[in-house]
């Protein structure tokens, strides 16, 4: 076992691209060459030669979920949409915990209804085999500027104000939390990947450090305690946001703040994007504030991130509990 590391490799085809999770071994060595051997074919765009060396691993080894889901994937890739559902939904069923996302990737192929948020297992699983390279991949590949959108914007909200508690959902490897270092007296950062928040405590800024999930890790908090909540590029992970809003709506003390970035379409709800990220419309948004007792201070087109080359439309939030 473990022949494997997971990483992920972006690949392309024919101006496709696909991501391919390298996965820790099957626990057969013919089984895993295959595997390795089709990511280097996927790799140099040979999306045949993958399909057959991924078949010939999961002949070997039927019970080994990466497999399926690397087969679903060179299938999907190829246009076989069909064979590409049958892959992902035996790669599902081994899967039960969804840590690869082939429910998510069956819900983007319409074969599955949208979840509400992305399996825990999954987010999980992506941000602790992305933690070591989290920062300089955001700001230097991707253009991250979340975090600077989002401390503008509760600037304007609240100009010059020092908060005294402010809770950072999600805060991955202390990205966002860094720009509002000046801004909070005593910082709580939370997030599902217990490497990512190492990552975090390396920053040595944050007062309080947990690994959770932010409804539970909510739900435990003292009502009021917080007058300030922040989830840069979080809520992309998680469709229906009336739990965590729900969640936050509490601990946040009259007058306190929620400063969010999330990924925007111009409809209404929320819809699962191929990138496996959900967008959110506008009119949703201020749904959420109006059910959960806030006031929206601003709602504005920003994007925060590129996706090859391409700016990704998104809002900025700012809303103030009433
Ligand atoms: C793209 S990163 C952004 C990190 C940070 N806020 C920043 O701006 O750099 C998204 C983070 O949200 C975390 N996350 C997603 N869903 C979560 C949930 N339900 N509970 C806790 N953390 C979650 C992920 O683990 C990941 O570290």
């Amino acid at each position: 076992m473990g022949v494997l590391r997971r990483r992920d490799q972006k690949t392309h085809h024919d101006g496709k691209s696909m991501t391919l999770s390298v996965s820790s071994g099957s626990g057969d060595l013919a089984a895993d060459r295959r595997y390795q051997w089709g990511l280097g074919a996927a790799e140099s765009g040979d999306f045949d030669g993958a399909r057959d060396l991924f078949n010939q691993a999961v002949e070997l080894v039927p019970a080994w979920a990466p497999g399926w889901f690397a087969l679903a994937q060179v299938l999907e890739a190829l246009g076989c949409r069909a064979e590409a559902v049958e892959a992902y939904s035996k790669s599902l069923a081994l899967d039960s915990g969804d840590a690869l996302g082939a429910g998510l990737r069956l819900a983007a192929l319409g074969a599955r209804a949208v979840p509400s948020a992305a399996p825990r297992a999954y987010v999980q699983a992506l941000f602790d085999q992305y933690a070591a390279k989290f920062d300089r991949h955001l700001v230097e590949k991707l253009a991250y500027r979340g975090p600077q959108i989002l401390a503008d914007a509760v600037e304007r909200a609240a100009p010059g104000q020092i908060f005294a508690h402010m809770l950072d959902l999600g805060c991955g490897a202390g990205l966002a939390g860094a720009a509002f270092r000046q801004k909070a007296r005593i910082r709580t950062g939370i997030d599902l990947s217990p490497a990512m928040i190492e990552q975090a405590r390396a920053k040595n800024f944050y007062d309080r450090l947990a690994a959770a999930d932010l409804v539970e890790f909510l739900n435990a908090e003292p009502a009021g305690s917080a007058d300030l909540a922040i989830a840069a590029d979080v809520f992309v992970y998680i469709g229906d946001l009336d739990p965590v809003i729900s969640a936050i709506a509490r601990v946040l003390a009259p007058g306190g703040l929620l400063g969010f970035t999330a990924q925007s379409f111009d409809g209404e709800g929320f819809r699962l994007g191929d990138d496996m990220r959900y967008a959110h419309g506008r009119d949703s948004l201020s749904d959420y504030a109006a059910r959960h007792g806030f006031a929206a201070k601003e709602i504005t087109a920003a994007s925060t991130r590129k996706d090859r080359g391409v700016d990704v439309p998104g809002w900025v939030a700012v809303l103030r509990k009433g």
